[in-house]
Protein backbone atom coordinates (compact mmCIF):
# COMPACT_ATOMS: atom_id res chain seq x y z
CA UNK A 1 0.00 0.00 0.00
CA UNK A 2 1.27 3.36 -0.66
CA UNK A 3 2.33 5.64 1.77
CA UNK A 4 0.31 8.95 2.71
CA UNK A 5 -2.82 8.01 1.70
CA UNK A 6 -5.63 9.52 3.34
CA UNK A 7 -8.64 8.63 5.33
CA UNK A 8 -12.06 9.33 3.54
CA UNK A 9 -15.13 10.66 6.15
CA UNK A 10 -18.50 11.55 4.45
CA UNK A 11 -21.98 12.68 6.13
CA UNK A 12 -25.22 14.02 4.41
CA UNK A 13 -23.57 18.00 5.64
CA UNK A 14 -21.57 18.95 8.45
CA UNK A 15 -22.88 16.89 11.11
CA UNK A 16 -19.38 14.57 10.39
CA UNK A 17 -17.51 17.73 11.28
CA UNK A 18 -18.34 16.79 14.79
CA UNK A 19 -16.52 13.22 14.24
CA UNK A 20 -13.36 15.19 12.65
CA UNK A 21 -13.29 17.61 15.38
CA UNK A 22 -11.62 14.55 17.57
CA UNK A 23 -9.71 12.52 14.55
CA UNK A 24 -7.55 16.12 14.05
CA UNK A 25 -6.97 16.33 17.74
CA UNK A 26 -6.17 12.64 17.90
CA UNK A 27 -4.61 11.94 14.58
CA UNK A 28 -2.90 14.94 13.71
CA UNK A 29 -0.49 13.24 11.01
CA UNK A 30 -3.53 11.75 9.03
CA UNK A 31 -4.75 14.01 5.56
CA UNK A 32 -8.28 14.06 5.48
CA UNK A 33 -10.94 14.02 2.61
CA UNK A 34 -14.08 15.12 3.58
CA UNK A 35 -17.08 14.60 1.49
CA UNK A 36 -20.61 16.40 2.55
CA UNK A 37 -23.53 15.48 0.78
CA UNK A 38 -25.76 18.19 1.39
CA UNK A 39 -27.38 18.47 -1.85
CA UNK A 40 -29.11 15.02 -0.33
CA UNK A 41 -29.82 15.84 3.23
CA UNK A 42 -31.29 15.03 4.88
CA UNK A 43 -30.27 11.71 5.21
CA UNK A 44 -32.77 10.87 8.56
CA UNK A 45 -36.73 10.99 6.34
CA UNK A 46 -35.17 9.09 3.24
CA UNK A 47 -35.82 5.45 2.53
CA UNK A 48 -33.52 2.94 2.70
CA UNK A 49 -32.41 2.44 -1.14
CA UNK A 50 -31.94 5.95 -1.84
CA UNK A 51 -29.03 6.11 1.23
CA UNK A 52 -27.85 2.92 0.03
CA UNK A 53 -27.63 4.60 -2.90
CA UNK A 54 -25.95 7.54 -1.98
CA UNK A 55 -23.33 5.89 0.08
CA UNK A 56 -21.87 3.78 -3.22
CA UNK A 57 -21.97 6.89 -5.20
CA UNK A 58 -19.60 8.48 -2.07
CA UNK A 59 -17.67 5.53 -1.27
CA UNK A 60 -16.78 4.65 -4.82
CA UNK A 61 -15.44 8.52 -5.23
CA UNK A 62 -13.35 8.16 -2.27
CA UNK A 63 -11.78 4.81 -3.18
CA UNK A 64 -11.22 6.60 -6.49
CA UNK A 65 -9.10 9.26 -4.10
CA UNK A 66 -7.61 6.28 -3.09
CA UNK A 67 -8.31 6.67 0.39
CA UNK A 68 -7.34 4.14 3.18
CA UNK A 69 -10.23 3.92 5.65
CA UNK A 70 -12.96 5.49 5.29
CA UNK A 71 -15.26 6.76 8.43
CA UNK A 72 -19.51 6.52 8.18
CA UNK A 73 -19.25 9.99 10.28
CA UNK A 74 -23.03 9.83 9.86
CA UNK A 75 -25.66 7.23 12.22
CA UNK A 76 -28.31 7.09 10.12
CA UNK A 77 -25.92 5.98 7.00
CA UNK A 78 -24.08 3.42 9.08
CA UNK A 79 -27.29 2.09 10.63
CA UNK A 80 -28.53 1.83 6.83
CA UNK A 81 -25.04 0.58 4.45
CA UNK A 82 -22.23 -0.27 6.97
CA UNK A 83 -23.02 -4.03 6.37
CA UNK A 84 -22.88 -3.70 2.52
CA UNK A 85 -20.11 -1.37 2.70
CA UNK A 86 -18.04 -3.83 4.67
CA UNK A 87 -18.98 -6.47 2.34
CA UNK A 88 -17.81 -4.82 -0.48
CA UNK A 89 -14.68 -2.65 -0.13
CA UNK A 90 -11.76 -3.54 0.72
CA UNK A 91 -10.47 -1.28 3.36
CA UNK A 92 -11.09 -0.51 7.22
CA UNK A 93 -15.10 0.89 7.08
CA UNK A 94 -15.61 2.81 10.36
CA UNK A 95 -19.49 3.49 11.48
CA UNK A 96 -20.96 4.84 14.32
CA UNK A 97 -23.91 3.87 16.32
CA UNK A 98 -26.04 5.77 19.75
CA UNK A 99 -23.67 5.43 22.51
CA UNK A 100 -26.34 3.25 24.29
CA UNK A 101 -23.32 1.06 26.43
CA UNK A 102 -21.87 3.87 27.62
CA UNK A 103 -24.95 5.46 28.39
CA UNK A 104 -26.44 2.45 30.22
CA UNK A 105 -22.95 2.58 32.57
CA UNK A 106 -23.63 5.85 32.97
CA UNK A 107 -27.47 6.68 33.93
CA UNK A 108 -28.17 6.50 37.30
CA UNK A 109 -31.32 5.71 37.02
CA UNK A 110 -31.36 3.49 34.00
CA UNK A 111 -33.78 6.06 32.00
CA UNK A 112 -31.55 7.07 28.91
CA UNK A 113 -33.37 9.11 25.91
CA UNK A 114 -31.84 8.62 22.70
CA UNK A 115 -31.80 11.89 20.14
CA UNK A 116 -31.82 10.40 16.21
CA UNK A 117 -33.05 10.65 13.21
CA UNK A 118 -36.03 8.63 11.81
CA UNK A 119 -33.52 6.82 10.00
CA UNK A 120 -31.19 5.65 12.82
CA UNK A 121 -34.34 4.80 15.11
CA UNK A 122 -36.41 2.58 12.64
CA UNK A 123 -33.40 0.32 11.52
CA UNK A 124 -33.01 -3.22 12.47
CA UNK A 125 -29.27 -1.97 13.68
CA UNK A 126 -30.71 0.14 16.17
CA UNK A 127 -33.93 -2.14 17.48
CA UNK A 128 -30.81 -4.96 18.00
CA UNK A 129 -28.77 -1.83 20.04
CA UNK A 130 -32.23 -0.94 22.20
CA UNK A 131 -32.30 -5.07 22.47
CA UNK A 132 -29.31 -5.85 23.70
CA UNK A 133 -29.58 -2.79 26.73
CA UNK A 134 -33.06 -3.79 27.43
CA UNK A 135 -32.25 -5.10 30.41
CA UNK A 136 -30.48 -2.25 32.26
CA UNK A 137 -32.05 0.74 30.74
CA UNK A 138 -35.49 2.00 29.53
CA UNK A 139 -34.67 3.57 26.47
CA UNK A 140 -36.90 6.85 25.49
CA UNK A 141 -36.77 7.78 21.82
CA UNK A 142 -36.49 11.16 20.25
CA UNK A 143 -36.81 11.36 15.75
CA UNK A 144 -35.83 14.95 16.01
CA UNK A 145 -37.48 16.29 13.19
CA UNK A 146 -36.41 19.39 11.38
CA UNK A 147 -32.55 19.44 13.67
CA UNK A 148 -30.74 18.78 10.83
CA UNK A 149 -32.09 21.29 8.41
CA UNK A 150 -32.08 23.66 11.06
CA UNK A 151 -28.60 22.78 11.91
CA UNK A 152 -27.65 23.41 8.04
CA UNK A 153 -29.78 25.90 6.85
CA UNK A 154 -30.72 28.53 9.80
CA UNK A 155 -27.46 28.10 12.11
CA UNK A 156 -26.37 26.75 15.48
CA UNK A 157 -27.33 30.05 17.44
CA UNK A 158 -30.99 30.68 15.42
CA UNK A 159 -33.97 31.84 17.00
CA UNK A 160 -35.76 28.56 15.05
CA UNK A 161 -33.71 25.87 15.60
CA UNK A 162 -33.39 26.63 19.63
CA UNK A 163 -37.19 26.25 19.80
CA UNK A 164 -36.92 23.49 17.84
CA UNK A 165 -34.40 21.74 20.37
CA UNK A 166 -36.56 22.90 23.51
CA UNK A 167 -39.90 21.70 22.21
CA UNK A 168 -38.52 18.33 20.72
CA UNK A 169 -36.36 17.88 23.99
CA UNK A 170 -39.19 18.70 26.80
CA UNK A 171 -41.17 15.84 26.81
CA UNK A 172 -38.28 13.09 27.16
CA UNK A 173 -36.72 15.20 29.94
CA UNK A 174 -40.50 15.04 31.75
CA UNK A 175 -40.28 11.16 31.62
CA UNK A 176 -36.97 11.89 33.66
CA UNK A 177 -34.28 10.46 31.91
CA UNK A 178 -31.10 11.65 33.27
CA UNK A 179 -28.94 10.25 30.26
CA UNK A 180 -28.96 11.83 27.29
CA UNK A 181 -27.55 9.88 23.65
CA UNK A 182 -26.45 12.30 20.86
CA UNK A 183 -27.33 9.69 18.16
CA UNK A 184 -26.75 12.02 15.01
CA UNK A 185 -23.11 14.14 13.97
CA UNK A 186 -25.26 17.43 13.79
CA UNK A 187 -26.55 17.28 17.36
CA UNK A 188 -22.97 17.70 18.85
CA UNK A 189 -23.24 21.39 17.32
CA UNK A 190 -25.94 22.26 19.81
CA UNK A 191 -24.80 20.30 22.38
CA UNK A 192 -25.00 23.64 24.69
CA UNK A 193 -28.14 24.22 23.79
CA UNK A 194 -29.34 20.74 24.72
CA UNK A 195 -27.28 21.03 27.99
CA UNK A 196 -28.87 24.06 29.04
CA UNK A 197 -32.90 22.85 27.95
CA UNK A 198 -32.15 19.46 30.16
CA UNK A 199 -29.90 21.21 32.74
CA UNK A 200 -26.28 20.34 34.44
CA UNK A 201 -27.73 17.36 36.16
CA UNK A 202 -28.28 15.13 32.79
CA UNK A 203 -25.21 13.40 31.34
CA UNK A 204 -24.86 13.55 27.34
CA UNK A 205 -22.93 11.35 25.63
CA UNK A 206 -21.44 11.90 22.36
CA UNK A 207 -19.76 9.53 20.85
CA UNK A 208 -17.34 11.48 18.52
CA UNK A 209 -14.29 10.29 20.46
CA UNK A 210 -14.46 6.79 20.20
CA UNK A 211 -15.22 6.50 16.95
CA UNK A 212 -11.67 8.29 16.22
CA UNK A 213 -10.33 5.95 19.07
CA UNK A 214 -11.31 3.01 17.10
CA UNK A 215 -10.09 4.40 13.42
CA UNK A 216 -6.83 5.03 15.29
CA UNK A 217 -6.64 1.23 16.40
CA UNK A 218 -8.14 -0.27 12.95
CA UNK A 219 -5.15 1.96 11.46
CA UNK A 220 -2.85 0.63 14.05
CA UNK A 221 -4.03 -3.33 13.14
CA UNK A 222 -3.32 -2.58 9.22
CA UNK A 223 -0.23 -1.14 9.99
CA UNK A 224 -1.48 2.46 8.18
CA UNK A 225 -1.21 4.80 10.53
CA UNK A 226 0.73 7.76 8.90
CA UNK A 227 3.85 8.22 10.21
CA UNK A 228 4.45 11.80 8.84
CA UNK A 229 6.13 14.62 10.87
CA UNK A 230 3.86 17.09 9.51
CA UNK A 231 0.53 17.99 9.97
CA UNK A 232 -2.40 15.74 7.68
CA UNK A 233 -4.17 17.85 5.31
CA UNK A 234 -7.90 18.11 4.70
CA UNK A 235 -9.69 18.82 1.50
CA UNK A 236 -13.23 19.02 1.24
CA UNK A 237 -15.87 18.08 -1.13
CA UNK A 238 -19.43 18.84 -1.54
CA UNK A 239 -22.43 17.71 -3.61
CA UNK A 240 -24.25 21.42 -3.18
CA UNK A 241 -23.01 24.66 -4.38
CA UNK A 242 -20.08 24.94 -2.59
CA UNK A 243 -20.70 28.54 -1.10
CA UNK A 244 -23.01 27.70 2.06
CA UNK A 245 -21.05 24.64 2.69
CA UNK A 246 -17.29 27.09 2.70
CA UNK A 247 -19.40 29.47 4.94
CA UNK A 248 -20.55 26.59 7.55
CA UNK A 249 -17.52 24.97 7.78
CA UNK A 250 -15.74 28.49 7.65
CA UNK A 251 -17.74 29.54 10.70
CA UNK A 252 -16.88 25.91 12.88
CA UNK A 253 -13.58 25.42 12.54
CA UNK A 254 -12.60 29.13 12.53
CA UNK A 255 -10.20 29.20 9.37
CA UNK A 256 -10.35 29.57 5.54
CA UNK A 257 -11.05 26.77 3.68
CA UNK A 258 -11.56 25.46 -0.27
CA UNK A 259 -14.18 23.68 -1.05
CA UNK A 260 -14.86 21.38 -4.35
CA UNK A 261 -17.72 20.26 -5.69
CA UNK A 262 -17.84 16.52 -6.56
CA UNK A 263 -18.43 15.27 -9.72
CA UNK A 264 -21.40 15.11 -11.71
CA UNK A 265 -21.49 11.43 -11.38
CA UNK A 266 -21.40 11.23 -7.73
CA UNK A 267 -24.69 13.18 -7.69
CA UNK A 268 -27.00 11.74 -9.37
CA UNK A 269 -29.77 10.20 -7.37
N1 LIG B 1 -25.55 13.48 10.58
C1 LIG B 1 -26.30 12.35 10.21
C2 LIG B 1 -26.47 11.32 11.28
O1 LIG B 1 -25.57 11.17 12.07
C3 LIG B 1 -27.42 12.48 9.21
C4 LIG B 1 -28.50 13.44 9.49
C5 LIG B 1 -29.45 13.59 8.33
O2 LIG B 1 -29.02 13.93 7.24
O3 LIG B 1 -30.66 13.36 8.54
O4 LIG B 1 -27.45 10.62 11.35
Amino acid sequence: MRPNQSVGIFDSGIGGLSVVQHIRDLLPAESLIYVSDRAHLPYGTKDKQFILDRTVHITDFLMQQNVKAIVIACNTATAIAVADLRRTLPIPIIGMEPGLKPAAARSHNGLIGVLATEGTLDSGKFKRLMHQHANSAEVIICPCHGWVEAIEHDGLNNTHTIELVEQQLQPILDKGVDTLVLGCTHYPFVRDIIQRVAGESVTIIDTGLAVAKHLQKRLAEEGILSTNQVPGSESYWCSAPTEKTRELIEKLQGKSCVINSLPIAVNND
